[in-house]
C-alpha cells in the first residue's frame, strides 16, 4: 500500500499565467522516485480525489512538479503557499527506462513536457522536441536546453519550427540516427508519434495523462486499451503505466 506524505511547499513560482513550479519537502518521495512516476495530490479539502501530477525532478530531499490549472483541484493546488503542508502519496506508477538505447529522442508537448525533464537529465545525450501552442506558452525550455540539445516547435510559428513536434520529429528522423523515443503529451500528438516510430521501426515509450481515481490499481477509472486479449486487454495507467510501449497501447 503506497503511502502519503505531509510535504511542505518549500518554492513557488507561476512560470507564466496559469503554470505553476512547486518544489516540496518529501525525502521519503525524493529518494525512491524514478523518471516517469507521478505523485497523487490532494489538492484541498475542497476537492475530493487526488489528482496525479508528474514528478519533474528531484534533488536531495527536494520533489519538484510543474501544473497548469485546468479546473477546480489545480486551481486549489495553486492557491498553495510557501509553508504550507501538502498531502502527497507518490512516488506511483511505473519508469521511462527499460533497457539501454543509443541515440534517444525525447519528445512532449504542452503538461507532457514536465516528466521528460528528469527523464532527459538521466540519458546519454539525448536530442528533445518541445512543441507548445505559441510563444507565450513556453516553459523551462532553457532548462532543457542545458541538458540536452533541444529544438522548440510551436503550433502557430511563432517561436522555433512553426508546427507540431511531431513533424519535426519526422524529418530528423530522415538524417538521424535513433534507438528510442521517449514522449508524453496530447492523445493526437502521442497517436502520431507511435505511427512515426512504427514506420520508422524505431522502439517508442508512451506515458499516458488518463483521467484518475485511486491512484494505486483498484479503481479502474484510468484503464486503456492494449492490443492483447482476455484480462489483458485493458491495462491501468496509474499502476501498469503510465509510461508504456507504444506497441502495446490503442492510442
Ligand atoms: C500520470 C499523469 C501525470 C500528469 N502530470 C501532469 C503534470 O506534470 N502537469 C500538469 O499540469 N498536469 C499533469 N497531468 C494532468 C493533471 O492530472 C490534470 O490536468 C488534473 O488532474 C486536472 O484536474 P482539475 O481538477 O484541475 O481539472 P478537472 O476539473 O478535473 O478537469 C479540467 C479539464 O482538464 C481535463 N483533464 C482532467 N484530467 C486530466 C488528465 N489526467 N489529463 C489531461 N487532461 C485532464 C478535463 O478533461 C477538463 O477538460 C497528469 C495526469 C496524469 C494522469
Ligand atoms: S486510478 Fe484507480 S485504478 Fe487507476
Amino acid at each position: 500500500m503506497k503511502k502519503n506524505y505531509l510535504c511542505r511547499l518549500e518554492k513557488k513560482s507561476e512560470l507564466i499565467p496559469g503554470i505553476f513550479d512547486f518544489t516540496v519537502y518529501a525525502p521519503e518521495i525524493s529518494h525512491t522516485a524514478s523518471c516517469g512516476q507521478f505523485l497523487h495530490i490532494l489538492c484541498s479539502d475542497k476537492v475530493f480525489l487526488r489528482r496525479p501530477i508528474s514528478i519533474c525532478d528531484v534533488y536531495g530531499d527536494f520533489v519538484r512538479f510543474i501544473f497548469e490549472v485546468k479546473g477546480d483541484g489545480t486551481k486549489e493546488l495553486s492557491f498553495k503557499k510557501v509553508g504550507d503542508n501538502i498531502d502527497i502519496m507518490g512516488p506511483l506508477g511505473n519508469s521511462f527506462i527499460e533497457g539501454e538505447y543509443k541515440n534517444p529522442v525525447v519528445i512532449g508537448g504542452g503538461i507532457g513536457i514536465f516528466p521528460l525533464f528528469m527523464l532527459t537529465k538521466k540519458l546519454e545525450n539525448p536530442t528533445v522536441f518541445l512543441g507548445f501552442r505559441d510563444k507565450s506558452r513556453i516553459v523551462i525550455q532553457d532548462e532543457f536546453s542545458a541538458i540536452a540539445k533541444t529544438y522548440i516547435a510551436t503550433d502557430n510559428g511563432s517561436y522555433g519550427y512553426d508546427g507540431f513536434a511531431a513533424d519535426m520529429l519526422k524529418e530528423y528522423l530522415r538524417e538521424n540516427d535513433c534507438g528510442i523515443i521517449y514522449s508524453c503529451g496530447p492523445a493526437p500528438m502521442l497517436k502520431a508519434i507511435k505511427t512515426i516510430s512504427e514506420q520508422a521501426d524505431i522502439p517508442c515509450r508512451v506515458s499516458l495523462e488518463q483521467r484518475m481515481g485511486c491512484g494505486i490499481g483498484a479503481c479502474l477509472v484510468c484503464s486503456c486499451e492494449t492490443i492483447f486479449t482476455g484480462v489483458n486487454k485493458y491495462k491501468r495507467v496509474c499502476k501498469d503505466g503510465p509510461v508504456f510501449w507504444s506497441s502495446e497501447v490503442i492510442l
